[in-house]
């Protein structure tokens, strides 16, 4: 089977550095979000700024999955990071996520837990998280971290709320897509990564710290999505 990988960003400044390594061929407008479609590399990819936030998120992974019948979803952009030891510029390659604001508590379930759903913490697809490891390990400038990011629609820049999302969910960041882009993927059966390197910490101060590094951190996702391309 041909591979064709989708790349979701949830913003034009975590696109636009991977804009530029792509060979555009078509763009096209659906549900207020652009599609790039190209290759990278004779890969052929699609990739697109879904918007911020879990309901953009997952409808953007569906129509890659319907319109575009992409084989690999790859999420890339920035993230918070929750373990104090994980800092701005490092990057964060997820083993699995879990869906932080998800809560059915008054029933008994775990807080993150999805009811009538067999699971509620997804798994990233072995190979792809493996080359994602690799190539972040292989560049020294900054830390790589494996392990759960939670995503959830909020914006977390509270010391209280990290300390709780690293209790409950054992985190070590958290954004606003990547665990719908999952359950998306999950659900299509595609194999997926999520990538993301680290604007702020919010035990250091998240919204200055975010506007400061986000567009730099996000550079540090190209060489690894380019080896990942290499060996798909
Ligand atoms: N994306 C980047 N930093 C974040 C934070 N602190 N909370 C949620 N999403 C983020």
């Amino acid at each position: 089977m041909n591979k064709i990988l989708g790349i979701i960003c949830a913003m034009e400044e975590e696109l636009a550095p991977l804009k530029k390594i792509m060979n555009l061929k078509e763009t096209r407008i659906k549900a207020r979000m652009e599609f790039f479609k190209g290759n990278i590399e004779n890969v052929p990819v699609v990739m697109v700024v879904s918007g911020i936030g879990k309901v953009n998120a997952a409808l953007c992974a569906q129509i890659l999955a319907d319109d575009y019948q992409v084989t690999h979803l790859i999420n890339v952009g920035v993230a918070g990071g929750v373990k104090e030891t994980i800092v701005p510029m490092d990057v964060v390659v997820a083993t699995s996520l879990i869906q932080h604001d998800m809560d059915v508590t008054a029933f008994g379930l775990k807080r993150g837990e999805i009811p009538r759903f067999e699971t509620s913490s997804f798994l990233t697809d072995e190979a792809l998280t493996s080359l994602a490891l690799a190539a972040s390990r292989s560049n020294h400038d900054y830390t790589t971290h494996e392990g759960v990011i939670v995503s959830g629609d909020q914006f977390i820049s509270s010391k209280e709320k990290i300390m709780d999302l690293s209790e409950t969910f054992d985190a070590s960041a958290c954004e606003m897509e990547g665990a719908a882009i999952a359950q998306a993927a999950y659900l299509n059966h595609i194999p997926f990564a999520v990538i993301r390197a680290i604007s702020d910490n919010a035990s250091t101060g998240a919204s200055m710290d975010y506007e400061k590094f986000k567009d730099l951190a996000v550079e540090n996702t190209v060489s690894i999505l380019l080896h990942i391309i290499r060996h798909l």
